[in-house]
């Protein structure tokens, strides 16, 4: 009822709660430079990275439980108000069972949640967005739970500093409603594993293999025709735009993406400098970190705008 035949539309979607979890311990450029032949000038020109959280104790599945329960607390959200639970990770604890399902039951949640994981590298988590903009109806409980939580350490050959000084460990956590508001989205993905990669269980050199000046130019690319295309599709220009919170990958690619948006560069949002790239994580962590901040308000648009191995991109428009 109220959907019209096959071209209905969908309510938006309403971010209702945010949250974080990350480790205790943090690795400075310095303690890079005692892994690897690598120095804190190199890694701050060429990425804006100053520092990174790694897991010694916590592990993906205790971050992800600790950022819902900080975004539970945080929008005073009851477990039974929860239908759906979506985790966007590369590095979860378990190849199976799902982090979404051991969360389910961390928190508490009933059976009858659907709770799934999302494999989508860095842009997993802007995919949960849309997956959960289409379930959320058919849901009879308000609220998606969405997480990103990654434990990259687990990956990472720290003998190669091509890419050992790029990632850190973290998990950020949104609540979303349906609701009248804008929502807009635009995704694309294209296999190629040449660019990125991580082998599967049972392969041999399980860790991050990256082609970085490839995945580079791409990204600044795709952030950009991603932002530029869901403004021209929904009439808007940048001055309708609060902020933009892109994949926190370099902020040399974020640096190049502000300059195709001339006198809108203070939009964009960057907390690289001391999580490194967190994939999944990346854009819920700096969601919350804009949200605890209040900087979020009623009635903005935002644009999240990622790109990750895949190769996968997505952009979304949100109204708060
Ligand atoms: N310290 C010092 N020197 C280094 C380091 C380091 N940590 N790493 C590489 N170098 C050296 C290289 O060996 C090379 O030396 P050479 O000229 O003697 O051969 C020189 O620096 C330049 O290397 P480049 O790779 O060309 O450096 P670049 O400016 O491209 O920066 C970087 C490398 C930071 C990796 C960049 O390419 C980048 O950020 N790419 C995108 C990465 C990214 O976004 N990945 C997304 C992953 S998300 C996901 O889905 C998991």
């Amino acid at each position: 009822m109220g959907r019209k035949g096959t071209d209905f539309e969908l309510k938006g979607l309403k971010i209702v709660a945010t949250g974080k979890a990350l480790p205790k311990h943090s690795l400075t450029n310095e303690d890079m430079s005692k892994l690897v032949d690598t120095n804190d000038e190199w890694i701050v020109t060429r990425t804006g990275i100053h520092s990174r959280f790694q897991c010694r104790e916590e592990s993906c599945l205790s971050l992800a439980v600790g950022a819902a329960r900080n975004a539970m607390e945080s929008g005073g959200i009851r477990p039974e108000q929860i239908g759906l639970v979506l985790v966007a990770s590369q590095t979860a604890d378990y190849a199976f069972p799902s982090t979404a399902c051991m969360i389910q039951k961390e928190l508490g949640l009933g059976e009858e949640v659907m709770a799934f994981d999302i494999s989508a590298a860095c842009t997993g988590f802007l995919f949960s967005l849309g997956t959960a903009r289409g379930l959320l109806e058919a849901l009879k409980k308000p609220y998606a739970l969405l997480i990103g939580s990654e434990q990259l350490s687990r990956i990472i050959d720290y003998t190669d500093r091509g890419t050992c000084i790029l990632f850190g460990d973290g998990a950020g956590a949104v609540i979303v409603e349906a609701a009248e508001k804008e929502f807009y989205q635009k995704s694309w993905s294209r296999g190629d594993i040449g660019a990125l990669s991580c082998p599967g269980l049972g392969k041999e050199g399980q860790h991050i293999q990256m082609n970085g000046s490839e995945v580079f130019r791409f990204a600044v690319t795709a952030m950009q025709q991603g932002i530029s295309e869901v403004l021209a599709e929904k009439g808007l220009t940048m001055d309708d735009i609060a902020h933009v919170v892109c994949h926190q990958a370099n902020a040399r690619i974020i640096g190049h993406v502000q300059k195709k948006f001339p006198g809108q560069e203070e939009k964009f949002f960057i907390n690289i400098d001391h999580y490194g790239n967190t994939s999944a994580a990346s854009i819920p962590l700096a969601l919350d970190d804009l949200n605890k901040a209040g900087r979020l308000k009623p009635g903005q648009k935002i644009i999240c705008v990622g790109f990750g191995a895949g190769l996968t991109w997505s952009c979304a428009l949100l109204e708060l």
